[in-house]
């Protein structure tokens, strides 16, 4: 598959079996995430792979975290909620937590380092459309909360750049219309 046709053909798909995904593949995607342009050579990407009962452990952390913003956790209600957060933990067989480090570059900068981490989640997005994988990239406030960081071992100072799911697909979906570029493009010729 060519790089440009994986890019136009990726989409995400939240359809995913419960089939295993090999740790040495994951190992082949997460050493494709790491190829990223990184400036002054930081080397900040951070990943966390979650799978089989690791997963009741990030549920339990979307848990906590939804409860921090409600005012009365243990209602019948809130408990539900609570309960339904758990179990999107389960939604795929792997996810891989991204995050950048702070690191002690003197020049370096936390904004190109999470931009080059954000390019190893495409990087794990068009590895995993070559290798036949199902995959989609999450965020939410749970992403920016300095507890998630810390409760999944991350670094204190690690921003968090995702939670890409991974799996193979239950269902294939079909490819998406895409815009082209003109819309979004201003030329200076001269
Ligand atoms: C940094 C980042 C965070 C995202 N977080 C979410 C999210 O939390 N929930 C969601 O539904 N989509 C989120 N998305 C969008 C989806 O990953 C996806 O790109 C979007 O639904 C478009 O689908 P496509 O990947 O098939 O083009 C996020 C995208 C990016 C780049």
């Amino acid at each position: 598959m060519s790089i440009i046709a994986a890019i136009k053909n990726r989409n995400s798909n939240a359809f995913m079996s419960d089939r295993e995904v090999d740790p040495d593949l994951i190992r082949q995607i997460l050493d494709a995430a790491v190829c990223t342009p990184v400036h002054y050579r930081t080397d900040p990407w951070r990943f966390l792979v979650i799978r089989g009962a690791g997963r009741k452990k990030l549920g339990d952390v979307m848990a906590a975290h939804l409860a921090k913003g409600m005012s009365d956790p243990d209602s019948p209600k809130n408990i539900e909620l609570r309960d339904k957060m758990r179990k999107k933990s389960f939604r795929a067989p792997v996810i891989i937590v991204a995050g950048a480090a702070r690191t002690d570059c003197a020049k370096g900068l936390m904004v190109e380092d999470v931009a080059s981490v954000s390019v190893s989640c495409q990087n794990i997005l068009l590895a995993a459309e070559e290798l036949g994988l199902s995959a989609f990239w999450r965020t939410g406030s749970l992403t920016y909360a300095e507890d998630t960081v810390q409760a999944l071992g991350f670094d204190k100072d690690t921003a968090l750049a995702g939670f890409i799911y991974l799996g193979y697909p239950a269902k294939e979906m079909p490819p998406k219309p895409r815009p082209t570029s003109e819309a979004f493009t201003r030329w200076m010729n001269e």
